[in-house]
């Protein structure tokens, strides 16, 4: 089969090493391109439109797992048919995080009753509708800029040869309402926006599960101290992106600020995959220190 791969970072890159045996990789279609960058792995990285006119191909393959339903939908209103585009990569990931967490969550919901679940990192709310719904009856505190990354966190991370992101507005095409409209359970919700963790201050409540997915290494360095003695006993804190398919790495500085943090962490916390290729979980006796 011949396909164009759409998306170039890591995942991008990841997928085109896995199906490049088995298929017929023509190209590369991307939103963002950078001066010099318009070839990978010799193959042309082209605009959606100018991919979808240029190259002869049976499917488009969608590498990106945060912004795949707008992938999706763009490459319908430029005329790929329904059934040549396959979804499935980007999905796989979000699944079997989605599963582990109603697993967790009925865990949680019979043993912790005053506890409430965060989620720093929420951009579009994909993931936060699934907090949401996992825990109907706890408050869910949600973090975000809504305008994308801090311009010197980014900077940092870049300069640490952590991170390849291209723009701090990378994560700008969000708002508070479009994610509000997603959450099953509004009343429990409660929007933080602004820098995290500034935007967390005089926050004293217990935790039972809290998501960080900040990809940078600041936030979530600081994310880990702020949130490590409102931990409830059997509480999990879960981080994305700590396995961001390391080589290719887009957000190396994740796994730099867990690892840092759990070697200045004197109590008794470990880490564990959780089979999404991507999240780490930290978990074990958060009250230690208290
Ligand atoms: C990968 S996205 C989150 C994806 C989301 N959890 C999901 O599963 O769909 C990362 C988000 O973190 C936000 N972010 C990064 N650093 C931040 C900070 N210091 N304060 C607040 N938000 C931040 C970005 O703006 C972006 O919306």
């Amino acid at each position: 089969m011949r396909i164009i791969i759409f998306g170039t970072g890591y995942f991008g890159k990841a997928l085109y090493q896995k199906l490049r045996c088995a298929h017929s990789v023509v190209g590369f279609a991307s939103n963002y391109i950078k001066k010099g960058e318009d070839t990978l792995f010799g193959l042309p990285v082209l605009l959606p439109a100018e991919a979808l006119r240029k190259q002869i191909y049976d499917a488009v393959v969608i590498a990106s797992t945060t912004g795949a339903e707008d992938i999706f939908q763009q490459c319908l209103a430029l005329g790929v048919p329904e059934n040549q585009i396959i979804t499935s990569y980007a999905h796989a990931p979000m699944e079997s995080r989605r599963i582990y967490l109603k697993n967790l969550a009925d865990m949680l919901n019979d043993c912790e009753q005053e506890a409430s679940a965060a989620e720093a990192g929420v951009f579009q709310g994909e993931f936060a509708k699934w907090i949401n719904q996992c825990f109907p009856n706890r408050v869910l505190h949600l973090f975000d800029t809504f305008q994308g990354f801090h311009p010197d966190e980014m900077k940092a991370d870049k300069q640490r040869d952590f991170s390849t992101a291209q723009a701090h507005t990378y994560y700008a095409d969000t708002s508070v309402e479009l994610v509000m409209k997603k959450m099953p359970h509004p009343e429990q919700c409660r929007i933080h926006k602004g820098y995290f963790p500034e935007s967390a201050a005089g926050l004293h409540e217990k935790f039972c599960f809290v998501n960080l997915d900040l990809d940078l290494y600041d936030p979530t360095y600081q994310g880990l101290w702020f949130f490590q003695d409102k931990m409830t006993d059997s509480g999990v804190i879960l981080v994305h992106d700590y396995y961001s398919l390391y080589d290719a790495g887009e957000y190396k500085g994740v796994r730099a600020a867990v690892d840092r943090f759990l070697c200045e962490y004197m109590g008794d916390i470990r880490k564990y995959p959780i089979g999404d290729g991507y999240s780490v979980m930290l978990a074990g006796n958060w009250q230690a220190l208290r």
